[in-house]
């Protein structure tokens, strides 16, 4: 595995939640990270069919632009009684008509409607998962992937105002809370160091990533 042997790196999204997320875990480390939106880099079109795909072609776009190692995330909601939708188009549920941004309150109530149509209500047929796939590309084309999941249930109301996405109707298994109502501490559960995978699929992928990447065995 290549190991990262610059200080600076560049995250390759243009999601701020994710950035906080990327950013929160990044920080015992030391490392200097701005990242794609901040530099106002354009954002590749996402045409992959798999999580790696697509968090290949992001990392790739901002290392050759940039010169730099690029980490980006490509992420998702897998529900199985959905045959695995929304999964990489995840985001694109939420595109409002016209292009006009991204609305995640009917994004998630339209994961709802799929599932009532499915008569999907006891909590035993309303499993998914969360999904993440870190990548770390340099510019001469490298990759190294990172995958994190977290298995759980769709609920319904939306509950919590914290995260982003889809955090207000996934609630983690074992935990009573959603992730919309858990601080970004509580969803992550991972501390650098701690040796063990977190909770959040990003924390798990970045504990992967860190223990491979950032810590000197
Ligand atoms: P993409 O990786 O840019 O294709 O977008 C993934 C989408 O999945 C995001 O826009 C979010 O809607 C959703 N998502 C990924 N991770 C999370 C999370 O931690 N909480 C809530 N939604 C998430």
């Amino acid at each position: 595995m290549r190991q990262l042997d610059s200080k600076k790196i560049v995250v390759a999204t243009h999601n701020d939640g994710k950035l906080r997320e990327i950013r929160e875990l990044l920080m015992p480390y030391g490392l200097e990270a701005t990242s794609a939106g901040e530099l106002g880099l354009p954002e590749p079109p996402e045409t992959g069919t798999t999580f790696e795909e697509n968090a290949y072609t992001k990392a790739f776009a901002a290392a050759s632009a940039t010169g730099l190692p690029a980490l980006s995330d490509d992420s998702g909601l897998e529900v199985d009684a959905l045959d695995g939708d929304p999964g990489v188009y995840t985001a694109d549920w939420a595109e409002k008509a016209g292009g006009s941004g991204r609305d995640f309150g009917m994004a998630m109530r339209k994961v709802e409607d799929l599932l009532q149509e499915k008569g999907a209500t006891e909590p035993a047929r309303r499993g998914g998962r969360f999904v993440a796939v870190l990548c770390l590309a340099w510019p001469d084309g490298h990759a190294e992937y990172f995958r994190g999941e977290v298995e759980g249930k769709l609920v319904w109301p939306p509950r919590g105002t914290r995260g982003f996405g889809y955090d207000p109707v996934f609630k983690p298994n074992g935990h009573a809370q959603t992730f919309g109502e858990m601080s970004s501490g509580e969803k992550h559960s991972w501390e650098a160091g701690r040796g063990d995978l977190g909770l959040s699929h990003r924390a798990r992928a970045f504990a992967r990533f860190a223990t491979a990447m950032l810590e000197p065995a």
